[in-house]
């Protein structure tokens, strides 16, 4: 099929195209995602052939207001801290994890007992679920294991004739996927860090624990609470290769490995001091602009068809710091050189 690029004058176009059951990709303030009806199961199967996606991990499910989640009786019964966060992140790039009712098709659900729910603070995002009168579900709009849009450009570079549409709302702002967090255990988790950081979500309500999955690999064998965080991610084609140490250890180490095949994912200001390619992720700790710039520099790497080898600085994991960290440590299949004991 002919994927259509349509602009923020053809919402219409989106959501009549959703309706039908088809898939578009839309703009939101985390990543693009790639939408279908999430209350049709045939819809919904299409989302996960188009991306390569495994049936096992299932999707996000998007509303354009809290309200939404009562309108269409998406959930067993709606937790005070679900009422609590709304209020503070909503609408944002938060992600709550509720028991579900049947409603949810098992597409969407893969199989749990539960319902991941967004609300995207997004405006063209808002009105696209609002026009198709129906929640969306919608992973990132990239092919399962690879580096999330950012542009409707990079979704077209792993979508086109995949998919009915995409709609150009220019790049998000936030850069990383949203928080994951689950109400559904006693104490409040985090699956997946993102824009709203953990040190905000504790501040609103208190104790909330950060699944072991966030950082570390998991044990051969063991269940993951989020599927998705068992797969290998976000991974550009070249290899990638966290350092952690100094900023001098770490400007010595990469021009020590310098190649025509090497390239540093840096800062603005190691650019001066590395004799190798570079890609910038910002300042050194503006966090939120690595958090912004991140898949488009994975993505930038890879269109280097020479790039084999990438040297990236370990990210901190204070604030947005840890959803970049999440994010690289996967790219890097957890390949970490500690320049500390070496
Ligand atoms: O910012 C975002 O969240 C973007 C935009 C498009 O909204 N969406 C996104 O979706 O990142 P996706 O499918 O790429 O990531 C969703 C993550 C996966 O790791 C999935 O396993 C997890 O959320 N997830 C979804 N439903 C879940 C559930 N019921 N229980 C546990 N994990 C769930
Ligand atoms: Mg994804």
């Amino acid at each position: 099929m002919k994927t259509k690029v349509l602009d923020k004058t053809q919402i219409e176009d989106a959501a009549e195209i959703l309706r039908r059951g088809g898939v578009v990709g839309i703009p939101t303030e985390t990543v693009y995602g790639l939408a279908a009806d999430a209350l049709n199961g045939k819809a919904v199967e299409k989302i996960f052939k188009a991306k390569g996606r495994p049936m096992d991990n299932p999707l996000i499910v998007h509303v354009a207001d809290f309200s939404d989640i009562e309108k269409y009786n998406l959930v067993r019964e709606i937790p005070e801290n679900a009422k609590t966060l709304a209020k503070a992140f909503w609408p944002g790039p938060l992600t709550m994890i509720m028991k579900r009712t049947d409603v949810i098709p098992p597409e969407v659900s893969a199989g749990l007992d539960t319902v991941a729910i967004r609300f995207p603070s997004h405006p063209v995002a808002q009105e696209i679920i609002r026009k198709a009168k129906t929640p969306l579900a919608a992973p990132s709009a990239n092919l399962s294991g690879s580096p999330s849009p950012t542009t409707a450009q990079h979704v077209l570079n792993d979508m086109n004739d995949k998919i009915d549409a995409v709609l150009d709302g220019g790049a998000c702002e936030v850069g990383v996927e949203s928080t994951v967090i689950t109400l559904a255990t006693d104490v409040p988790r985090i699956l997946r860090p993102g824009g709203i950081t953990v040190e905000q979500l504790r501040e609103v309500l208190g104790k909330v624990e950060v699944d072991d999955a966030v950082i570390h690999q998991l044990a051969e064998g063991a269940t993951a609470a989020s599927p998705g965080m068992k797969y290998k991610h976000y991974a550009p084609k070249a290899n990638v290769l966290l350092i952690k140490g100094s900023d001098e250890a770490y400007i010595s180490f990469v021009n020590s490995h310098s190649a025509d095949d090497v390239c540093a994912l840096c800062c603005d200001e190691d650019l001066l001091l590395l004799k190798t390619k570079t890609v910038s992720l910002g300042r050194r700790n503006d966090y939120l602009t690595h958090a912004r710039h991140l898949f488009d520099c994975l993505r930038r790497i890879d269109e280097n068809k020479t790039i084999r080898t990438v040297y990236s600085r370990l990210p901190s994991v204070e604030g947005v710091g840890l959803a970049v960290y999440n994010r690289l440590i996967r790219a890097a299949g957890f390949e970490v050189i500690d320049l500390e004991t070496v």
